[in-house]
């Protein structure tokens, strides 16, 4: 049936009101300060957002517009990013410092407008300089668009509450200084412990009065939503709740089939939802984020936990007693070291349909080392053909490696920028991301965690800005590989402006011709950030379908700081509905700062 122009301009707005009539805006106003906290037993000056920790809750519903004024009126430079948004065709707003932008100066406000589209559930904000992030959070949540009397659409039955569970730590030091530190090499310092929702929890006491301890009241029977992010800078956390049961429901703001599981693995950068329901005997239940601690031969690092308390409402009619200490009140955890709990964690995720169909026909293929190296202090020369000792803090200085490079920031202007204007270079010199690592060697060799010569040979590395660029609507499949070059982490890979498939996991070297078989062709996760297994190899494929440019990296703070990134540059597609619009006019301008922080 041909309509008139006019009709079809009716039928237009008729179905834009369908779908997009109760699109709202959602404004905040973010004042970045200084603050005194309290915490065991030491006065701390915390960098938060108005005056919070976890910072304010963004709460909006599919397809809104968000607003944020931010008001600068701490000392540092900075930006803030909305982890996991996409950002189509507004790479402008990701708030990655000189990657997107350079960073809002002390005293200078800068507002980040953004659209929520095709995406629900849990996503969060986060400081993108330095390690600010560690305590400049907060929650992104975003819900189904209303369904009119059927009320919010989750594909499950509606939760009675849902609740933020924001895994962290507490730091005592300054975090600006703590990354400047881990880019040069050195890092020998630790959270003082973990926490859930700012708090550390009774595990940690200040001359024998506890810590104040999160405390989540719950009605028996009744069904909660936990919206669980690990903002957490230095480890991955099992999670557990004495006499619960959690089913997954999403990850990463993408529904997966329901999972029902004991226990939580979660690293830095990933969120969960899990539903949890109050069906125990009334009384008050532990919950627990344990930290992962790499096993031997890796360096040993304190253990860090932290409790919570879910406490049941009690009914003094029907004779319950709210002192009533339940027996089974702490959980029993994973051991600290265990690494197949959280693999095979990761493993069980599956997507939920419907999701974006899976490209199958791949045109890129990178094979993307991860690992630790060094390069000399003073220089960037590659070790063999200079005098400094490797792994040597005092001659040569640490850095965290992508095939073999160790991402640089540019200092001058904004990679975005750079290619805007069509010329990359002007933000310094390039260095091309390669297919795969230039020498090929067992990855996994744990022999090489120690410093020795097996590894020392292969620990000279390059600080480079490493780049990679895609045309527009490229297929790309990565598969990362964790080494076990002077340690055995794990990497939780994140990518700016994409969701991407986990098409599979494994441990040791990855064999194309025998992985590729093992691949998750039918239901693949739909994820922003990917746990790569210690030792191990995990495997994505996403459409480069965002022009701009988006930085990948691990979302571990100590492996960003040390060079664990690389910028993925997206050109435009031919039409405008393909093209990165021109920046907006208040974006903030390098030429104005002031001193030289590494802004990650
Ligand atoms: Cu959660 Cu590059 O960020």
């Amino acid at each position: 049936m041909a309509l008139s122009p006019a009709a079809a301009v009716a039928v237009f707005f008729f179905l834009a009101m369908l779908v997009g009539g109760d699109a709202a805006v959602v404004e905040h106003t973010f004042v970045v300060s200084q603050v005194r906290m309290n915490r065991a037993c030491k006065d701390t000056l915390v960098t938060v957002v108005n005056g919070q920790l976890p910072g304010p809750a963004i709460e909006v519903t599919e397809g809104d517009s968000v607003v944020v004024h931010v008001v600068n009126k701490s000392p540092h430079g900075l930006t803030i990013h909305w982890h996991g948004v996409k950002q189509r065709l507004n790479c402008w707003a990701d708030g990655v410092g000189m990657i997107t932008q350079c960073p809002i100066q002390p005293g200078k406000n800068f507002t980040y407008r953004f659209n929520v589209a095709g995406q629900e559930g849990t996503l969060w904000w986060h400081a993108h300089v330095a390690s600010l992030r560690a305590t400049v959070h907060g929650a992104l949540i975003i819900r189904p668009r209303s369904g009119g009397d059927a009320g919010t659409l989750y594909p499950f039955p509606r939760p009675h509450k849902e609740v933020p569970i924001f895994i962290g730590e507490w730091w005592d030091v300054d975090l600006v200084e703590l990354d400047m530190r881990m880019a040069d090499g050195f890092f020998d310092d630790y959270p003082v412990n973990a926490t859930i929702n700012g708090m550390l929890g009774d595990l940690y006491d200040c001359a024998g009065a506890s810590e104040d301890i999160y405390v989540m009241q719950v009605e028996p029977g009744k069904t909660y939503m936990l919206r669980i992010v690990n903002v957490a800078l230095l480890s991955r956390y099992y999670l557990k709740i004495a006499g619960h049961r959690f089913t997954v429901v999403a990850a990463d703001a993408n529904y997966v089939k329901p999972y029902n599981t004991d226990v939580i693995a979660i690293a830095p950068g990933e969120s969960m939802d899990a539903l949890v329901v109050a069906d125990a005997p009334h009384g008050k239940y532990y919950m627990v984020a344990l930290a992962n601690q790499p096993p031997l031969p890796d360096q040993q690092i304190p253990v860090f936990s932290s409790r919570g308390v879910l406490q049941y409402s009690y009914n003094p009619i029907k004779g319950e007693d709210p002192t009533v200490i339940n027996s089974l009140m702490v959980p029993e955890m994973p051991d600290q070291h265990d690494m197949m709990t959280s693999f095979y964690f990761h493993g069980n995720l599956t997507g939920a349909t419907p999701h974006p169909p899976l490209p199958i026909n791949v045109d890129d293929r990178l094979f993307i080392s991860l690992a630790l190296g060094s390069i000399c202090r003073g220089s960037h020369v590659p070790l063999p053909s200079s005098p400094c000792r490797g792994y040597d803090v005092n001659e040569s200085i640490s850095v965290a490696t992508m095939n073999n490079v160790s991402f640089q920031l540019p200092t001058k202007v904004s990679l975005l920028e750079a290619h805007y204007r069509g010329n990359m270079s002007i933000a310094g010199k390039l260095h091309e991301l390669p297919d795969k690592p230039p020498t090929e060697y067992n990855y996994t060799d744990k022999t090489m965690i120690p410093w020795g010569s097996k590894e020392a040979a292969l620990e000279s590395t390059t600080k480079a800005m490493s780049v990679r660029m895609f045309r527009f609507n490229t297929t790309v499949e990565i598969v990362f590989q964790s080494t076990a070059i002077l340690n055995s982490d794990a990497n939780p890979m994140h990518l700016h402006g994409h969701d991407f498939f986990v098409l599979a996991q494994g441990l040791g070297n990855y064999d194309a011709e025998r992985d590729a078989g093992s691949y998750n062709l039918v239901d693949p996760p739909v994820r922003n950030t990917v746990l790569v297994p210690p030792v191990g190899w995990a495997a994505i494929r996403f459409v480069t379908d965002n022009p701009g440019v988006w930085f990948l990296h691990c979302h571990y703070g100590f492996h960003t700081s040390m060079g664990m990134a690389v910028a993925f540059e997206v050109e435009n597609g031919q039409s405008s509905d393909m093209t990165l619009p021109p920046p907006p006019i208040d974006l903030p301008r390098c030429e104005h700062h002031g001193n030289s922080v590494a802004y990650q």
